[in-house]
């Protein structure tokens, strides 16, 4: 496997590879890798003949009173973790690189950011747009895999390569949960014994609602209000939303009469965890 740290020598490779009529698959990460993102590597594995998995921990992505400085890391597990899995090459740049001190451009998707964690982490969208932006052009990847558990994530980059006509396939891998319901994040970790104990109560309460879709229940406000009373009986949480939106405008939905996803953001003692899930009215 590969270690390459320089923009340039990252082009070259894409190049080399690209030049032998290869197909190229990103999965951008920023590092303390867990099976979610393991799951996203094999969907690349499976689908392009080389893989390129990055890493790094984008500073453009975090807010002044976010867990930039906390966020977990470990290069050398990571390293292991990838080389074993069969990955070509493992991209981290280096941070002066991507933003040398008169950087100034930044990629914005205005739409699909305002609603849902926009207003709760503003200019969060801002920096993962710009940073993926960034990888893109150094990779130069055919396809590039991003998980479901950051679904306006997903929708947000799927815009954004339609938008500026980026030359490359967004995939989408399902989320991977532990056993007992909770969504894989690198932030889990950061949870106290009691808050990981209880924190399954959010698949829980995304469960909940989907069943409660499922059964007939129009009112998107009576499902939103049960799965906040089950997650308040439960966490000791602090809820930045819970959302029922359409699945491709992300706009909140009053009445369900489709597809929708449930989304929520919750704060336990400020480890913000955030989960999703897909439902729709059975047909009769
Ligand atoms: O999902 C993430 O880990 C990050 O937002 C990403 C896409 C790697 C950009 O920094």
């Amino acid at each position: 496997m590969k270690r390459i740290h320089t923009v340039a020598e990252m082009q070259a490779q894409s190049d080399a590879w690209r030049g032998a009529g290869l197909c190229v698959g990103l999965v951008p990460t920023m590092g303390f890798l867990h099976e979610g993102h393991l799951s996203l590597v094999d969907h690349s594995l499976e689908a392009a003949d080389r893989t390129v998995v990055s890493i790094f921990v984008n500073p453009l992505q975090f807010g002044p009173k976010e867990d930039f400085a906390i966020y977990p890391r470990d290069m050398e597990r990571d390293l292991d973790l990838l080389s074993r899995r069969g990955v070509d090459a493992v991209f981290h740049p280096q941070t002066v690189e991507f933003y040398p001190p008169d950087f100034s451009t930044l990629v914005e998707v205005e739409e699909l950011t305002k609603g849902l964690c926009g207003p709760f982490r503003p200019g969060h969208f801002r920096g993962v747009t710009t940073v993926v932006t960034k990888l893109f052009t150094a990779v130069k990847p055919h396809l590039a895999v991003f998980g479901q558990k950051d679904y306006q994530q997903a929708a947000v980059i799927r815009r954004l390569v339609r938008d500026l006509n980026l030359d490359l396939r967004v995939e989408v891998a399902p989320t991977v949960r532990e056993a007992d319901g909770l969504a894989m994040s690198s932030r889990n970790i950061l949870l106290s014994a009691e808050d990981r104990q209880r924190a399954p109560a959010l698949y829980e309460a995304l469960t909940m609602g989907q069943k409660k879709i499922e059964q007939g229940e129009r009112d998107a406000s009576q499902i939103i209000a049960a799965m906040r009373a089950h997650i308040e009986r439960t966490l000791d949480a602090s809820i930045d939303y819970i959302s029922i939106a359409h699945p491709d405008t992300l706009e909140e939905v009053a009445h369900i009469t489709g597809p929708v996803v449930i989304a929520l953001a919750v704060r336990l003692s400020n480890v913000r965890l955030i989960d999703n899930i897909i439902a729709a009215p059975l047909s009769r």
